[in-house]
């Protein structure tokens, strides 16, 4: 395992993050230990969670695992927005519900600090300069090491950050989009932010919720009972059928399933090999359900696509670019 520096920071994580969601979801919490023990083996020193991750369960039997390691060998992240409760205060990014969010996940969690305290998404009711104020007041008390940003806009992450730095404050210096080789809207704003900014990017669903592990297949007419795809497709989430079962998908699948053949690796891996080779990403943020999900996806380092092959991954996923994208090349 690598490990890269996250932006402009003096943080160094691996390369390879481990998603935490799954845990007391559809992992039990015998499996979800096994998957971060093989994972920490791998040479993973970087695990993500969420408040809301099975109604705080993840945080907690992530929490129980690090009560016997070595706190300080890893960098735990974790997030704050959505709702963790009836009330008006328990949702979005008031200094109230940061301040109690970030108390009840290092509870959950059994430790004193958060490495990288992510805002979930951004949230239009709370003044940014309250919430910045609130995530600042972490990073001064101790109990939070560096801010992160999820699902936010280009034009709303340039703007924390220069008010952040007008302020001298604590700025973001993480976003955890979505990004996979099915979704690449990022290229247009986002990432051209964090390049010129410093920003680290880990992203989310690398695998889109496993429409890239090589198991949907042209032809099929529905997903597998028992998948991911499946239960998005009966809560009408992001990684649902009928939104992915396009011509482009099946292309960029086909040109997959091409090159995991003929380098000798599997669909999921020559996927993430993928987002690890694209300018300006940190780690994506791998998530499995299963021991052998972590073992097939762990095979996606120590090795590169070539140039050629980036080339027809790139080719068979490309979007025409919209205006103003094919009007300024820079
Ligand atoms: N910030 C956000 O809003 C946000 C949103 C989503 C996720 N996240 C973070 O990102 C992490 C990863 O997201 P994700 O779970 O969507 O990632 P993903 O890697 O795109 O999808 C993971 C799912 O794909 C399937 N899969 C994974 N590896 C496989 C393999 N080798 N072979 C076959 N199937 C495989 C499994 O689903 P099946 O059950 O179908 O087998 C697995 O649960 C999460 O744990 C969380 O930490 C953040």
């Amino acid at each position: 395992m690598d490990y890269r520096q996250m932006g402009r920071t003096g943080l160094r994580v691996s390369e390879l993050c481990l998603g935490a969601m799954t845990f007391g979801r559809e992992t039990t919490e015998e499996d979800s230990f096994k998957i971060l023990d093989r994972f920490v083996e791998a040479g993973g020193n970087f695990i993500d969670t969420a408040d809301v991750y099975g109604k705080g369960t993840s945080e907690e039997i992530l929490g129980r695992w690090l009560k016997d390691r070595r706190r300080e060998e890893f960098v735990i992240a974790t997030k704050v927005r959505f709702r963790t409760g009836p009330g008006p205060n328990d949702v979005g990014l008031s200094r109230k519900h940061i301040l109690s969010g970030v108390e009840h996940s290092l509870r959950r969690l059994g430790t004193d600090y958060v490495d990288l305290y992510q805002i979930h998404e951004w949230d239009t009711a709370t003044p940014l300069e309250e919430t910045l104020d609130a995530l600042n007041s972490l990073v001064v008390a101790g109990k939070v090491r560096y801010l992160g940003a999820s699902n936010v806009k280009g034009y709303q992450l340039q703007k924390a950050i220069d008010l952040s730095r007008a302020r001298g404050r604590e700025p973001f210096v993480c976003l955890q989009p979505l990004y996979n080789l099915l979704d690449r809207a990022i290229e247009w704003e986002l990432l051209p932010v964090c390049r010129t900014e410093g920003v680290g990017v880990i992203p989310w669903s690398p695998l889109r919720g496993g429409w890239l592990s090589g198991k949907y297949r042209r032809g099929m007419s529905a997903p597998p009972i028992g998948t991911r795809v499946e239960d998005a497709e009966k809560h009408g989430w992001g990684e649902r059928w009928s939104k992915y079962a396009t011509d482009r998908t099946w292309d960029v699948i086909d040109t997959l399933v091409a090159i995991a053949g003929e380098s000798g690796r599997t669909p999921a891996q020559v996927a993430l090999n993928w987002v690890l080779a694209r300018p300006g990403i940190t780690a994506p943020i791998i998530g499995v359900r299963t021991l052998a999900h972590l073992e097939d996806n762990l095979g996606a380092i120590g090795w590169r696509l070539s140039d050629e092959q980036l080339a027809r991954l790139n080719q068979a996923s490309d979007v025409p670019l919209p205006y103003p994208y094919d009007w300024l090349t820079d």
